[in-house]
């Protein structure tokens, strides 16, 4: 289903490469005279053809490509200039460690929001003061994990969870660093309601007339550092008002709270939210963000951190999944895939659009239903999408799956998740192995370990 597009710009490209061309440039890379592989003409991530991949790996798999991410960030990071800043990159838009060493090696810092994603973190050689703890619900032995370990900041979403937070430093006799996530109350625009965090009467942050008091608040708790403020508006935003309207009031906030508290503040968390290309959008224009962030805050002597997610690893991904069957139903074309709504959720979930293209185009095109083999009628990756006529056995793409494809996939259907690999100019690894039937049923007894009082 295709969402309507108010700002059409140049036709988002394609990460793809195709044919002896692009051999040809992996070939200048590392002057080999290698004969071309026999996928040479189908369509490459960097160097490596899909082909290849497909046939080493299997269907359904994600592949990302290193430079596209290495790409992105240095985008991100010269548009901030000479700003005191910092880029969390926001670890649940990909998770895997690979992806997150390879920030790493870039100098990102990281966004969490659970135990998991810590876990995850310290696994990938991150340390405590690379993190911000962010997320609505954290629980206490979510908060002890995250002390112990000392991250940077907890961004603390209510004023309950201030003294829970107070209560399990208290326990283990620290002083937890926090700044408030509070909520900004500005209209965001989004391609749908579900990335829309930064409203009135949203579950997310502190509501805005109530942040001074928990301020106040924070600065009387024996075990609080109030170091902070934070806001996250949302995801896929192309527009900077909702950044500017909400550092604003941010800003008018800290002003508050230093005078209410004599505390002076550090930190100002902007979150994450900034746009990728997934169809015809004009792509967001970070050089232009980068001045309008630092136009406000540029002066403040406060430390700011970014937590992009989408922004760093989105277009750098497809999801590689194999035609399965064709078939025709009540006067429509259908083309069945390996990969459905498990694997991408993202087209039923929010009605995303993802660009598809076939690996070995055939030339000819069709009007079809892209589908999954999963039993729901909402299990689509594509409707009513001008597509390749592609056959049974032909490999298709699906574009832009670097974020929020593999981490929310699942196991519906008992369906393994696919496996995730990393292509890296012409060299290529799995950095996740495809799940087997021992790793659905791994936690599960056939036979209940019954208990009573
Ligand atoms: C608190 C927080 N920070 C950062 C992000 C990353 O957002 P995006 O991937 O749009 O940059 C999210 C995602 O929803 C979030 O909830």
């Amino acid at each position: 289903m295709r969402t309507p597009i108010d700002c059409r710009g140049a036709v988002g490209k394609s990460i793809l490469s195709r044919g002896r061309a692009a051999a040809k440039q992996v070939d200048e890379v590392a002057p080999a005279e290698k004969a071309l592989p026999p996928d040479a003409e189908g369509a490459r991530l960097e160097g490596v053809p899909l082909g290849t991949i497909a046939r080493e790996v299997g269907t359904p798999c994600y592949v990302y490509g290193a430079a596209g991410i290495r790409e992105q960030y240095a985008q991100l990071r010269d548009a901030l200039g000479k700003l005191d800043a910092r880029l969390h990159y926001s670890v649940k838009a990909n998770s895997s460690i690979a992806i997150l060493s390879l920030l790493r090696d870039l100098g990102a810092g990281l966004d969490i929001v659970s135990g998991g994603e810590l876990f995850r973190a310290l696994l990938a050689g991150y340390k405590g003061k690379d993190i911000v703890f962010s997320g609505v619900g954290k629980t206490e032995r979510e908060m002890e994990e995250a002390l112990r370990a000392e991250v940077l900041l907890f961004n603390v979403e209510s004023e309950q969870e201030l003294h829970a937070l107070n209560r399990v430093s208290k326990r283990l006799g620290v002083k937890a660093p926090a700044a408030l996530r509070v909520n900004p109350e500005v209209l965001v625009d989004t391609p749908h309601p579900y990335t829309r965090t930064g409203e009135k009467g949203m579950k997310f942050g502190i509501p805005f007339d109530e942040a001074l008091s928990v301020g106040k608040i924070a600065a009387t708790l024996p075990n609080i550092r109030l170091l902070g403020l934070d806001m996250h508006v949302g995801s896929q935003i192309s527009q900077f008002a909702p950044y500017e309207v909400g550092l604003q009031r941010l800003l008018h906030l800290r002003r508050e709270i230093e005078r209410a508290t004599k505390i002076s503040l550090e930190y100002l968390d902007i979150g994450g939210g900034l746009a990728v290309t997934y169809d015809a959008e004009r792509s967001v224009d970070v050089r232009q963000f980068g001045k309008v962030i630092s136009a406000l805050v540029g002066g403040s002597g406060l430390k700011v951190i970014l937590e992009p997610g989408r922004f760093l690893v989105g277009n750098a991904g497809v999801l590689l999944t194999r035609v399965l069957y064709r078939k025709r139903s009540g006067g429509k074309e259908f083309i069945i895939t390996d990969a459905g709504m498990t694997d991408l959720l993202r087209p039923s979930h929010y009605n995303a659009f993802h660009r598809i293209e076939a690996v070995k185009p055939t030339g000819r095109t069709t009007v079809a239903d892209v589908v999954g083999p999963i039993c729901e009628s909402g299990d689509f990756l594509a409707l009513d999408r001008q597509i390749d006529d592609a056959a049974p056995g032909d490999l298709l793409a699906v574009q832009s799956t670097g974020a929020y494809g593999f981490v929310m996939a699942s196991n519906y259907n008992s369906r393994p998740r696919p496996a995730e690999v990393l292509v890296d100019g012409d060299k290529f690894a799995v950095i996740t192995r495809r799940e087997s039937y021992d790793d659905l049923t791994r936690n599960e007894v056939a036979v209940p370990d019954w208990r009573s009082e």
